[in-house]
């Protein structure tokens, strides 16, 4: 995955989507295939390629958990947040990754191993509370068990 911007890349990618405001959010999906993130440099370029206001580029990007600013860790770390995993303890499981990681949700590891991610709902809700790491979906996952799988995440 390319993480050094590229003003040419990014032109090739806007026009895969024919410069089209309305696709915003699939050029930025786009990005985020490109790169893993969205580079500050990007936003500017979309902006300006796509003659709309950065401010409007901002609020897609803020407005989806997906779409993240800054280079994300070499794991995702995502607990899930939605009602059944929230009934079963994953805010205090949350609290505890936070502790452990020493970081807060949207945030990265200084290290840059591990970024810890909000999901809602990972289709596992009769197993939960559910973490995903990277591609791979977990339930009934306690402190115990989280530990164990962070520690699986060190490089
Ligand atoms: S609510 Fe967490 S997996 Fe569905």
């Amino acid at each position: 995955m390319a993480t050094k911007y590229d003003n040419a890349i990014g032109s090739e990618i806007i026009n895969q989507f024919g410069g089209k405001p309305e696709l915003l959010v699939q050029v930025l999906h786009a990005f985020v295939k490109r790169y893993g993130f969205i580079h500050k440099e990007a936003i500017r370029q979309i902006a300006d390629e796509l003659n709309i206001s950065r401010a409007d580029v901002h609020g897609v990007v803020s407005f989806y958990h997906d779409f993240r600013t800054t280079k994300p860790g070499r794991h995702i770390v995502k607990i899930c947040q939605a009602e059944a995993c929230q009934a079963m303890g994953s805010r205090s499981l949350t609290a505890h990754a936070e502790k452990r990681l020493e970081v807060a949700l949207h945030e990265t590891t200084e290290d840059g191993g591990i970024s810890l991610e909000p999901v809602f709902c990972l289709g596992n809700c009769a197993c939960s509370p559910a973490v995903m790491i990277d591609e791979k979906v977990y339930g009934r996952v306690d402190p115990d068990k989280l530990d164990v799988l962070i520690d699986m995440c060190r490089d």
